[in-house]
């Protein structure tokens, strides 16, 4: 069998390739490279360079490469984005997936993995976020995967297709420094970032109602996500029939506050993390945390890595990509 990997050259996507390639897995990534980096491939990947929009470019790679499963991790992911540019989003996250599902359809495929996003949830007035808590997304980023949900699980039931679509909650850490996230758009690259300018880290808001005021979220190991992606890959190849139809949480199920990752990051790091509050940001929920049970019920799947372990891996990452920066 081998599976595509749209965005394979991604932050995410780089991590689950490795992952699926160290299983005995063959795959093909197709990239645009608009985020992506060909570097972070390993040796002997065929990357395909185009648009999840290009049909012809679709059908040839699907035949070419005898592919019998799809991992569509190609999307546009910036929340704030999103709410400034929703047609190019629903066009790159819900016209691209509508695209790469017609040609997989076609082309005969039997097995189908989205990724999703705890941006499905919207501000969920719950400790525990269920795969049944009611889903309203806030932004368009929000709505473009829970759209997207819809439209895999419908094309499946109708065309005898398995599929899963795992909603990451919030990712963190790099497995090796070549394969972190450049990006400064999350809170712990934000946080180093500040640190080697050489500024106090920001606090969005301190007076939420949680135990220490800060915001709290379920962080978890890029290489956690990984190995979800392989058994949920496990799953859809023992389901010949194309019946799985599942909608998983990958998360740890526990809470961290933004001032516990900031301790955290000083303890790894050695430098003063003391932040200065600043207002809060718009539309940032209180407490978004996973439950895992499903997916250690429908996979066997349990997260491994602990909260140290990913900001150690991310900040050794970090200081190879910037030699000279802080620490
Ligand atoms: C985490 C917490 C901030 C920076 C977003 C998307 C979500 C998913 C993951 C794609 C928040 C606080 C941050 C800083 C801070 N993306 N913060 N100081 O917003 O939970 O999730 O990324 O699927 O859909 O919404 O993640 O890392 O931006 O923020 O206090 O300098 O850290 O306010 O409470 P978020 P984040």
């Amino acid at each position: 069998m081998t599976w595509l990997i749209t965005g394979g050259a991604g932050y995410i996507g780089a991590h689950v390739v490795r992952a699926m390639s160290e299983d005995g897995r063959g795959v093909v990534v197709l990239d645009d490279l608009s985020t992506g980096d060909a570097a972070r491939l390993p040796a002997g990947v065929p990357l395909v360079t185009g648009s999840t929009l290009d049909r012809p470019l679709l059908d040839r790679v699907l035949a070419e490469h005898g592919v019998t499963g799809v991992l569509h991790i190609a999307a546009k992911k910036q929340v704030g984005e999103s709410v400034e540019q929703p047609l190019r989003y629903y066009r790159e996250n819900v016209e691209g997936l509508r695209t790469v599902l017609e040609a997989a359809v076609a082309a005969g495929v039997r097995s189908f993995l989205l990724s999703s996003s705890a941006a499905v949830y919207g501000m969920p007035d719950v400790e525990t976020v269920t795969e049944d808590t009611p889903c309203l997304p806030m932004s368009p980023y929000g709505e473009t995967k829970l759209a997207g949900e819809w439209l895999v699980r419908a094309t499946g039931r109708a065309h005898g297709m398995g599929t899963v679509a795992l909603r990451y909650f919030n990712v963190a850490g790099a497995a090796t420094a070549e394969l972190g996230d450049p990006g400064v758009f999350n809170l712990v690259p934000m946080v180093f970032e500040r640190l080697a300018a050489g500024l106090p880290p920001r606090v969005f808001g301190a007076d939420y109602p949680t135990p220490d005021g800060t915001c709290v979220r379920d962080y978890i190991h890029i290489a956690d996500v990984a190995s979800a992606h392989v058994a949920a890959v496990r799953r859809l190849e023992a389901d010949p029939d194309g019946e799985v139809r599942l909608t998983l949480n990958i998360g740890r199920g526990e809470g961290v506050s933004v001032r516990e990752m900031l301790d955290a990051i000083g303890r790894v790091t050695g430098l003063d993390t003391t932040a200065e509050t600043v207002p809060r940001r718009a539309g940032d929920p209180a407490r978004v945390v996973a439950s895992a049970d499903l997916i250690a019920k429908e996979l066997g799947w349990t997260a491994e890595h602990d909260l140290e372990s990913m900001v150690s891996s991310a900040w050794s990452g970090w200081q190879q990509r910037h030699p000279g920066g802080a620490g």
